[in-house]
């Protein structure tokens, strides 16, 4: 079977370059639909030509622009869309795209986090998960095939600072502990996360499916990555414990959007919204089940790097 031509929204950015690259490496025809603005922006401009190098054909636009939206889908057989979550709200527009286009075998929306039909957080998040909630909901009242993928933490995100909100490097002396640091979160390096999602546009098991990422040696409490970390540095942290009613009102006390950390550690750490539910009778599939190919980096290999 030939590979799916794969259109990526939002190439530019820190995830779609690596799902970019990750579906050039797999041999899938890539395209990147790009703004016009990302040309002027040095950065960007670099992103876009080391893509086009390496076979990724360039189209313009933009999520607000139907016509040339439609006529990049209807080059392609599957779409990801990478854009920030703060904008999962324009994918309305993408959506109404893909029915215009007719063509589209493969919906992956821009999701790549936490699952957001199982987070315990509600009225809390300022909306940041309830618009993925609303676009799931749409693609599946328009009966678009999809997959959805739920790769939790970025390592990149909260695990540069072993979880301590204000640091941009994990701690050497004393860290801070939320609940009772029970709780498991999960990271993934992003490259690893591109290289997942793309493993899934072409398989029949992922399909009207949410993949979930969690990979051995990847899942962790804050007492198990505090214990990991203090074994690399060999030395002993003086440990804070933050009870689940002082983190609420740190929550409160601290505006938006600096707060969001806070919400992101409440969710993960003290009410465990990324590991309380089994997998499989959830109905999902999980990714280093069905792809052990895919090599990926661990939290302790991440570490060491931060050592
Ligand atoms: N799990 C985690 O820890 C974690 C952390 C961060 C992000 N994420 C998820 O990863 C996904 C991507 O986030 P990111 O941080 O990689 O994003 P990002 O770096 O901000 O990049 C966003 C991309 O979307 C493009 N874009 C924005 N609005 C657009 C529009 N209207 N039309 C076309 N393109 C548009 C941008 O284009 P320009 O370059 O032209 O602006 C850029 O290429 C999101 O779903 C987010 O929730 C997860």
């Amino acid at each position: 079977m030939d590979r799916s031509r794969v259109l990526i929204i939002g190439a530019t950015g820190n995830l779609g370059y690596h799902l970019a690259k990750a579906s050039i490496n797999a041999s899938h025809p890539t395209f990147a639909l790009v703004r016009d603005s990302a040309f002027d922006d040095p950065q960007k401009s670099q992103k876009i030509g080391s893509l086009s190098d390496a076979g990724a054909v360039i189209l313009k636009g933009a999520l607000e622009e139907e016509k040339r939206l439609v006529e990049a889908l209807k080059q392609v057989d599957v779409v990801i869309c990478a854009i920030p979550s703060k904008q999962a709200l324009a994918q309305q527009n993408l959506i109404r795209a893909i029915k215009l286009a007719g063509s589209i075998k493969r919906f992956i929306p821009s999701e790549f986090g936490a699952d957001p039909d199982k987070v315990r957080i509600h009225g809390m998040d300022y909306n940041f998960y309830s618009s993925k909630v609303d676009i799931r909901r749409l693609v599946e009242a328009e009966g678009i095939p999809h997959t959805y993928i739920c790769c939790n933490f970025f390592m990149s995100v909260l695990l540069t600072s072993l979880v301590q909100p204000g640091l941009k490097t994990p701690p050497r002396d004393k860290v801070t502990i939320f609940g009772d640091g029970e709780a498991k979160g999960v990271f993934v390096k992003e490259e690893d996360v591109a290289a997942f999602t793309i493993s899934t546009v072409d398989d029949p098991r992922t399909l009207n499916k949410v993949m979930y990422l969690r990979p051995a040696g990847n899942v962790y409490s804050m007492n198990e990555l505090t214990e990991i970390w203090e074994s690399k540095i060999g030395k002993k942290l003086e440990r804070t414990y933050i009870s689940e009613e002082e983190l609420l009102i740190k929550i409160k006390e601290t505006p938006y959007p600096d707060n969001m950390p806070f919400i992101f550690i409440y969710s993960a750490f003290v009410k465990g919204d990324l590991t309380y539910f089994d997998i499989e009778s959830s109905g999902g599939v999980e990714g280093t089940q069905l792809y052990p190919q895919v090599k990926y980096a661990t939290v302790s290999e991440f570490l060491d790097t931060l050592v």
